[in-house]
Order: C-alpha cells, then sequence, then structure tokens
C-alpha cells in the first residue's frame, strides 16, 4: 500500500487484530483497532476488564504482535501483522518506554541498577547511567531506595521505578499499562505529569491505560476499548 508517512505522528495502528488460540479455544482480543497519537499528545485507554487495553498496548509495544494491522512508529512502518519491518528488540529500546501491568523488574539487580542499565543497553557509559538513573528515582521520589533490590520495596515503590526505567532513554513513545495503580492519588498524578512533561518537553507520544476516572483531565485525548474495540477518540477542552 502506498501512503504519505505523517512525520508528526508519534504513534498510528491501523486496524489491528489480536486473535489468540484456535479452533473452539479462538478468543478475538482486538478487533480492527485504531488510533493516531501525535507528537507531544497524551491519551488516555479506558476500557473494562478483558477488553482489549493490554493486548493493543503490547502490540504497539513490539512485545506481542498483532495477528494483522500495521503499527506505525514516527511515520516508519515497523510492524505489519507479525511481520516486522525493523529489528524490533532494537527499535524497541531506542524509541519505546513501556511500563508494565506488573512491574517486571530484574530481581536480582538494585532499584538504581535496574534504570542504569537500560541507559547502558543503549551506549551510555556506566557512570553517566548511573548518574541518569539517580536523577530520575530523585524524581519519582525513591532516591533513597537506589540501592534496594525489588523485593524490598512496596509495590508502589516498584511502579516508580518501573517509570523511571522507562523514562530513562527519552524515548519517542511511552506506554504505560496501568502505571499508578498501586500508587495513591498524589504519586500518581506526579507520575502522570510526569508523562505530560515528557511528552510536551521531548515531543513523545504517551498512552496509559487507566482505571483512574479522577485523573483524566491531565490527559490530551481519550479512547476506550469494549470487547477488543476501538472507540472514536474524545478530546479533553
Ligand atoms: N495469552 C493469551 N491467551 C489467550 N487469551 C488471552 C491472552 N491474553 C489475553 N487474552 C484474552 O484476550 C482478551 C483481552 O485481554 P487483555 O489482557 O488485553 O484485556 P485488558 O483490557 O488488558 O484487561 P485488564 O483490564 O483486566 O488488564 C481477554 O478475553 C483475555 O482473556
Ligand atoms: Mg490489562
Amino acid at each position: 500500500m502506498n501512503r504519505d508517512v505523517d512525520r508528526e505522528l508519534a504513534i498510528e495502528t491501523r486496524d489491528l487484530t489480536k486473535i489468540y488460540g484456535s479452533g473452539n479455544t479462538e478468543v478475538v482480543a482486538m478487533r480492527n483497532a485504531s488510533m493516531k497519537v501525535s507528537v507531544g499528545e497524551v491519551v488516555a485507554l479506558l476500557g473494562p476488564s478483558g477488553s482489549g487495553k493490554s493486548t493493543f498496548l503490547t502490540a504497539v509495544g513490539l512485545i506481542n504482535p498483532p495477528t494483522s494491522g500495521q503499527v506505525y512508529i514516527r511515520g516508519q512502518l515497523v510492524l505489519d501483522g507479525s511481520t516486522a519491518h525493523t529489528n524490533l528488540r532494537a527499535f524497541r529500546r531506542r524509541h519505546i518506554g513501556f511500563v508494565f501491568q506488573k512491574s517486571n523488574l530484574i530481581p536480582f539487580l538494585t532499584a538504581i541498577e535496574n534504570v542504569q542499565i537500560a541507559i547502558e543497553l543503549n551506549g551510555e557509559s556506566s557512570r553517566a547511567a548511573r548518574r541518569k538513573a539517580m536523577e530520575l528515582l530523585d524524581d519519582l521520589g525513591v532516591g533513597d531506595r537506589a540501592e534496594n533490590r525489588p523485593s524490598m520495596l512496596s509495590g508502589g515503590q516498584q511502579q516508580r521505578v518501573a517509570v523511571a526505567r522507562a523514562l530513562a532513554n527519552n524515548p519517542s513513545v511511552i506506554l504505560a499499562d496501568e502505571p499508578t495503580a498501586a500508587l495513591d492519588s498524589e504519586r500518581g498524578r506526579q507520575v502522570m505529569e510526569l508523562f505530560c512533561q515528557v511528552a510536551h518537553e521531548h515531543g513523545a507520544g504517551v498512552i496509559v491505560v487507566t482505571h483512574d476516572h479522577r485523573a483524566l483531565d491531565v490527559f490530551d485525548t481519550t479512547y476506550e476499548m469494549e470487547d477488543g474495540r476501538m472507540s472514536p477518540p474524545t478530546h479533553t477542552v
């Protein structure tokens, strides 16, 4: 297909469909889900449990490819169905920050090492990576827990370390699956504001899955999934 690329879009998905299993165990988790996220735009993704939000987010995050449909990042086609059009691992590391629904920190590394390693993998020296990691942990209010392993941290503290790691390489796409579920409302708002700051300062596109209807005013746009289908966007005024 011939189409003009749109460099002002951080993210575009076209008709993402995901089918898990086959035969009578087949589950259509996502049906023709399309979304456009501009550079600097912060999107909330709502929807009931099982509606396909994580399936959508992990497809955009190049972690769990769709059965069909396209993912464009910064105007570049990166995934067409399960066919990769680039080195997904390298692309993900450079361009995408992902905060998972369940924090997936590396258990045998300390908080600071978990953030530092993400920066070093992108080619920074270990000294510069450590300094940047410490700054991020401080920003997120967990600087004093830098030397603790994840098992020594509360759920909310682990989640903040995971957010620090996702922001570590100034990604152009930030994807977060209920990043504030384990946080009190003030911490939750701080994390959301940090996402907005990164979106606006670095021109990132951000998608946040959230159940927290109290904090929707920080988002530019809201989408809702239901039974695998994506609603049209609602823009915050
Ligand atoms: N690996 C899998 N194998 C089979 N079915 C799956 C798999 N992962 C998800 N599903 C199914 O796909 C549908 C969408 O799941 P998904 O995890 O995307 O929902 P969700 O909106 O993120 O839900 P929640 O709010 O509970 O996290 C559900 O019916 C789920 O049971
Ligand atoms: Mg989910």
